[in-house]
């Protein structure tokens, strides 16, 4: 057994890092477009992920300065325009939604990287991947910086103002999880898929 006061130890960020990854998991991943000043795309992966609010509907994702303490493209987007478009993880697109976590420069655009087509997304001029089953376009409601040292967190808090969704996956009531198919990431290159689910009653 081990006991660590953060204040007192010597944990590097590193290991902070894998300790809270490896522990708090498996996490959905938001597969999230923007768009810089210019009209160029950036699409990226971030599994820092959840649901912030219903009313109203608040998305919330976290992407880390990276190893040198700058900031992710995404972000940068964010800041010129204050819109991104946000989709879920899913098996199928799971080759392309990798592709798209590379390190480009900015201004390159990892829709074609990927091979991935757009499509217009209703009240964001931000566009969504085409054949993604669901997609959720947002504006910014807020940004929290957690400092300027490297993985530092910059949590988005993004405002859901359209959503598209396949109706073959959602009968107006609840999304069908087999058509679906979102995935959970684990530790480093690991991923889980959800066919092995199980049910428990909530007590009243
Ligand atoms: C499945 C997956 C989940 C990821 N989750 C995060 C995350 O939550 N936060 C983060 O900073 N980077 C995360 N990354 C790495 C980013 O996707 C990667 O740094 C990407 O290049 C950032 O893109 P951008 O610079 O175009 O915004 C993840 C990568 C993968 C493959």
């Amino acid at each position: 057994m081990s006991d660590y006061l953060l204040a007192d130890s010597s944990l590097s960020p590193g290991v902070i890092y894998r300790l809270l990854s490896g522990s708090i998991c498996p996490r959905p991943i938001a597969w999230v477009s923007t768009q810089d000043t210019h009209g160029n795309t950036n699409l990226a992966p971030f599994s820092f992920f959840n649901v912030a609010s219903v009313n109203p509907p608040v998305l919330a994702f976290s992407p880390l300065l990276n190893g040198s303490g700058e900031r992710k493209d995404t972000v940068r987007n964010l800041k010129d325009v204050a819109e991104c478009v946000v989709h879920v993880g899913s098996e199928e697109l799971i080759e392309a939604l990798n592709t798209t976590s590379a390190s480009l420069p900015p201004g390159e655009d990892e829709f074609a990287l990927a091979g991935l087509e757009k499509a217009s997304m209703p009240g964001v001029s931000v566009p969504r991947i085409a054949n993604a089953p669901v997609a959720f376009g947002c504006t910014l409601y807020d940004v929290i910086q957690f400092g300027d040292q490297p993985l530092a967190g910059t949590l988005v808090l993004a405002q859901v103002v359209s959503i598209h969704i396949n109706d073959a996956l959602w009968d107006g009531r609840h999304v069908d999880m087999d058509l679906l198919k979102p995935v959970g990431r684990l530790a480093g290159s690991d991923y889980i898929r959800i066919s092995d689910r199980f049910a428990i009653e909530r007590p009243d």
